[in-house]
């Protein structure tokens, strides 16, 4: 079935300027952290099969696949004025979006610190931070309910908060925090209600800000790629931390109760093969994943994204000086403490095209505290970054691929009811090639991926490689139907139309 997929081209690892032994060690790195289409189809079918374990029912899958009880996708006709909360990592967003229907919007926001103290602290510490950040910037931009045209018959502004952790939701204004995740560990909220924790810290601080819905981030991403381009079936997260929602027609849910006939699907992917039974996982990554603070946990996160792709490197950079194959075996204070190198650093080491690798002599100086090395280091450096950012595109591409694959067969029984199945006829689906047409030109509308994250924005050559791998993983014609595109403020915008659509429905329930 394979035979039929070209496969990627290895990366050479020869240099004229290095040593027998640095070239036989960059051949054992390739090999390891190199992932042939045979590998990345596999992992994608296993990644289907986990998808649907975690759909029939809950807590059986290293996969949630939590329900996040939004029910439909926005056109782009929405309107009006809702706040937008947005955490999850070091900074803290509040925005009020203005959406004005016709696609178009505007925004107002201000950014928040959230200090390491403030991730480590008890959870009503920092749910009083959001509160009063929220009340800071109501009174700076002079907002109030007064001021905002929409259909609330209460003084309250209606609020949107993306929460980007795994939380398993019972409603769209509600849901208890199953984990934290990149580097959060406030005591407290693991098993609560979040919207709850800032109900409360709001009502007690007295901002006048209702919470009308929670998303995950990948839901917000989801929301506002739709707002544009109503055809897209998933939202993406590539960032400090990574993770997909999309749209799953709710007869292939039997784990929920609804009569909604569709509802979009907070993925989780993170956490997939937590237990490394098929991901290749290195003796890098297991150090990385050893010496996090959740052992065992988001696995495939840490191999794919920015918080920890430095991290990563850093480990393999570490084992070639202990021997004695690079820098002539010397280190760095920086280069040995963890999370010594940032994703951002091998970014611009990447970018870096000139023959003699000079702004890469300048980032080791800078950013690693290296002083003395040679070009033949230089192009070492630069090699085990490729790799490795390689690998996590290639990953990335994998669930990406895997989605699609779910929703052009979409059954858990027997019945064919995913909601891309008007596709089958020009992308693979794995498993039964037969139907696919590779030749067809037919003129289809296109699958939009909207996706968010620093990652996929800004590392050299990662969105080619993702697109790459997906025309290995579902056929030639992925690239002229599946289109990775960049998502704008996906969290912000989002949660504003999850507020929208969360709103809208109680009013109508109270009519
Ligand atoms: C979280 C997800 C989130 C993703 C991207 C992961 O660590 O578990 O909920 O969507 O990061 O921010």
């Amino acid at each position: 079935m394979i035979s039929a997929i070209q496969a990627a081209p290895l990366p050479q690892p020869h240099s004229k300027s290095w040593s027998a032994a640095q070239s036989h060690a960059l051949e054992v790195l390739t090999e390891q952290l190199t992932l042939s289409t045979e590998q990345l189809d596999m992992l994608a079918n296993e990644f289907v099969r986990q998808m649907r374990t975690g759909l029939a029912v809950s807590d059986t899958s290293d996969l949630a696949m939590i329900p996040t009880y939004v029910t439909g996708r926005p056109n782009g006709t929405e309107r009006g004025c809702y706040l937008a909360l947005d955490l999850g990592g070091t900074n803290l967003r509040v925005c009020l979006i203005t959406l004005k229907g016709g696609h178009e919007l505007e925004t107002q926001q201000r950014m928040f610190k959230v200090s390491q103290e403030l991730q480590e602290a008890e959870v009503s510490k920092l749910m009083e931070f959001i509160a009063l950040s929220i009340k800071d910037f109501l009174a700076r931009d002079h907002i109030n309910a007064t001021l905002v045209e929409h259909a609330s018959d209460s003084d309250r502004l209606e609020m949107g908060f993306t929460f980007s952790f795994p939380v398993s939701q019972t409603a769209i204004d509600a849901g208890m925090l199953l984990r934290w995740t990149k580097g959060f560990s406030c005591a407290g909220a693991v098993g609560h209600d979040i919207v709850h924790l800032l109900q409360t810290a709001l009502d007690q601080n007295d901002v006048k800000v209702h919470v009308a819905a929670l998303v995950n981030d990948t839901v917000g991403t989801l929301l506002a790629h739709a707002y544009t381009y109503p055809n897209t079936c998933l939202g993406a997260i590539f960032g400090t931390g990574t993770n997909g929602a999309y749209l799953e027609n709710t007869k292939n849910v039997p784990k929920l109760k609804t009569t909604a006939q569709e509802m979009v699907i907070n993925i989780e992917w993170g956490n997939f093969d937590k237990d490394k039974t098929v991901l290749p996982v290195t003796i890098y990554d297991n150090k990385v994943d050893r010496e996090s603070i959740n052992p065992g946990l988001q696995v495939f996160e840490k191999m794919i994204s920015g918080m920890y792709l430095g991290e990563i490197t850093r480990n393999v950079l570490l084992h070639l000086i202990d021997q004695r194959l690079l820098f002539d075996g010397k280190s760095s204070t920086v280069l040995n403490r963890q999370w010594g190198l940032e994703a951002a650093t091998m970014s611009a080491i990447e970018d870096d095209k000139s023959p003699n690798l000079i702004p890469t002599s300048q980032i080791l100086e800078s950013a690693l505290d290296i002083g003395l090395h040679t070009l033949a280091d230089r192009e070492i450096v630069q090699r085990v970054c490729h790799l490795v950012g390689q690998r996590a595109a290639r990953l990335s591409a994998m669930a990406t691929a895997a989605v699609i694959r779910q929703g052009l067969s979409g059954s858990t029984g027997g019945d064919s009811s995913g909601i891309l199945r008007e596709y089958r006829h020009v992308l693979r689906a794995g498993g039964d090639e037969s139907r696919v047409q590779d030749s067809t030109e037919a003129l289809v509308e296109p699958i939009h991926v909207g996706i968010d994250g620093s990652v996929f924005e800004h590392y050299p050559g990662f969105r080619a490689a993702m697109n790459q791998t997906l025309e290995e993983l579902l056929g030639p014609a992925a690239a002229r139907v599946v289109r990775l595109e960049t998502t704008k403020d996906g969290s912000g915008v989002g949660a504003a139309l999850a507020a929208l659509m969360a709103h809208k429905d109680a009013m109508a329930a109270r009519k």
